[in-house]
């Protein structure tokens, strides 16, 4: 199943149609049909038929979707069916934070260490992993196997310790600086922003207002 066509769009639609499976595999559910998903999910059926026709559709006329498989094949798509080792980078509150977060454990995505500069974190621990001081980075990364490297320090920083992990082999980068990093297109960078994500909230709570009281 190649996936090197599909619009980033549809990408970033499907974590959201593998969290839906997930749910209605644990509720036991086996099939449903792309009406019954729409209901759940609130996108239109046929955004839906489209989007997975994307992978080829998966379904089965008057059958709908087997649950089970869907899920497994989008898992596969988004990379899921693997575990990716990943470090982070800060570990003050946001990577301390995030390295508490088990849950990206289950989905493959497996926490081999946490480095700081902070001499003051040398040698504690979350959930059993010591923080480490970036001396130790180089030989860390190439023991560990390391593909992912997370950023959370001070965005003045960013740009040169993302330099620093792709001088060191590292090909993916989970960005949370408030800064781009304009790094080789061969590396790949998802940024996350929750301040943007807050502003989009707030223009809506702005609309909603505005709407309001209009009438
Ligand atoms: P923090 O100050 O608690 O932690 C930052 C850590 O980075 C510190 O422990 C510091 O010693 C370490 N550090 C500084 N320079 C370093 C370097 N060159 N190499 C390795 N470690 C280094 O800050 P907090 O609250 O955890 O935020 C971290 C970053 O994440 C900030 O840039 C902040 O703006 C950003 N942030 C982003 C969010 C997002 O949604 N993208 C949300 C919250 C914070």
């Amino acid at each position: 199943m190649e996936g090197h066509d599909i619009s980033q769009a549809v990408i970033r639609r499907l974590p959201r149609y593998y969290r839906y499976l997930g749910e209605l595999m644990e509720q036991g559910v086996e099939r449903i049909s792309s009406n019954d998903l729409s209901k759940t999910m609130k996108v239109t059926a046929s955004q839906i038929r489209q989007d997975l026709n994307n992978f080829g559709g998966f379904g089965q006329q008057g059958y709908g979707y087997n649950v089970k498989y869907l899920y497994t094949e989008i898992g596969k798509i988004l990379g899921l069916d693997e575990n990716h080792n990943y470090i982070i980078i800060g570990a003050g509150n946001l990577g301390q934070a995030l390295a508490n977060y088990q849950s990206f454990e289950k989905r493959g995505f497996i926490l081999k260490g946490l480095f700081d500069v902070n001499p003051a974190l040398k040698g504690k621990t979350v959930r059993g992993i010591p923080i480490r001081m970036m001396e130790e980075l180089k030989d860390f990364i190439q023991e560990n196997h390391i593909e992912i490297g997370v950023l959370t320090i001070p965005k003045e920083k960013a740009v040169e310790v993302a330099n620093l992990l792709v001088d060191n082999d590292i090909r993916a980068i989970w960005n949370f600086a408030h800064t781009d990093l304009n790094l080789p297109d061969n590396v790949i960078v998802e940024n996350v922003h929750l301040s943007e994500s807050l502003m989009r909230l707030s223009y809506n709570i702005s609309r909603y207002h505005q709407e309001h009281k209009d009438r």
